[in-house]
């Protein structure tokens, strides 16, 4: 594996196949076990540079990294030195002068991940930087998928994807089409014409506006959250709307029980989170008990964090 994991496109299809394998093992490793604690990052330093809020990417990444016994630093910029003016890179040059080995960073700036990287020494995991990537978000999800449709082992070969709702403001859409790509899925990108990225014809992905006629030709559909907060950013509280209400936003594009009933019996439902209930995925998607991987992808995601940090920070040698 690379010195640091910045984007999904970092990957090729072995060093996927190796992240997701490394999870089982790890994940099994630590099934059986009273005490959930392995050795191999044993003085070991990994600092979580949070600049924008996060719930499950921050958690796990924290327990991951305890899981196999480094040291974590959590920081976040509120309450920091940021609020004095402080910037990225003094942050960063202090946390390593404390002895880092990987900094964690989740930032509003896309392309900050790539800047910290060529910074610091250690190794710099992207944790979701603007609009740009959130490789683990990717992986977490393949590793679900795998073990949803494929018995856990193996690629994603054939598997039929849909990515549906905001891509235009995802930076769970670009990561996981990149890597899904590289295992051999097919994905469609459904969404209104105003939320998809200029250029997403260059993208790996078919493309489509109607979720009706997707839904029964796919084995699994990931309802992207809408970014209300990007859009004001883009000036959509302006006037700039992007969609015309959330209620015909739901009606056109929408997961609910009348959808869900078109999806093949295997087929299964996912969300990065947070969730928008009632806009993207009605509540009695985002609950069912079969179909839906939410809470699943969750627990998934300390598995896939436990590879990385294992495998950046030389856990095999
Ligand atoms: N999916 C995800 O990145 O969630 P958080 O923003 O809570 O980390």
């Amino acid at each position: 594996m690379n010195r640091h994991l910045l984007s999904a496109a970092d990957l090729d299809h072995a060093g996927a196949v190796e992240i997701l394998d490394t999870a089982e093992r790890l994940d099994r490793a630590l099934a059986g076990r009273e005490v959930k604690k392995l050795p191999p990052l044993r003085g070991r330093t990994v600092v979580n540079l949070f600049y924008e809020d996060s719930t499950r990417t921050r958690t796990s990444f924290e327990l991951a990294a305890k899981r196999l016994s480094a040291d974590v630093v959590n920081f976040t910029a509120k309450g920091s030195s940021v609020s004095k003016g402080e910037s990225l890179k003094d942050t960063a040059l202090t946390l390593e002068a404390m002895g880092a080995d990987a900094v964690v960073i989740r930032h509003s700036y896309s392309g900050a991940a790539h800047r910290l990287a060529g910074w610091v020494h250690g190794s710099v995991i992207n944790a979701g930087d603007g609009t740009h990537e959130h490789p683990t978000q990717a992986l977490l999800d393949a590793f679900t998928m795998r073990r949803r449709l494929r018995g856990g082992a193996g690629d994603l070969a054939g598997l039929r994807v849909a990515v549906v709702g905001d891509v235009l403001h995802s930076r769970v859409a670009r990561s996981n089409v990149l890597l899904l790509s590289t295992l051999g899925a097919a994905v469609t990108l459904v969404a209104p014409p105003t939320l998809l990225p200029v250029g997403v014809d260059g993208w790996p992905a078919a493309t489509s506006f109607d979720l009706d006629a997707v839904l029964p030709n796919c084995d699994a559909v990931m309802m992207l959250r809408v970014q209300r907060e990007r859009m004001s950013a883009d000036g959509a509280g302006g006037g700039n709307q992007f969609v015309p209400s959330a209620r015909e936003y739901a009606r056109r594009y929408g997961l609910d029980a009348r959808r869900m009933a078109m999806l093949t019996e295997q087929a299964i439902v996912m969300h990065p989170g947070p969730m928008n209930r009632g806009m993207e995925i009605a509540a009695e998607v985002a609950d069912d008990p079969k179909r839906s991987t939410i809470v699943e992808q969750v627990t998934n995601g300390l598995s896939v964090r436990m590879a990385v940090l294992y495998l950046l920070l030389g856990g095999n040698e």
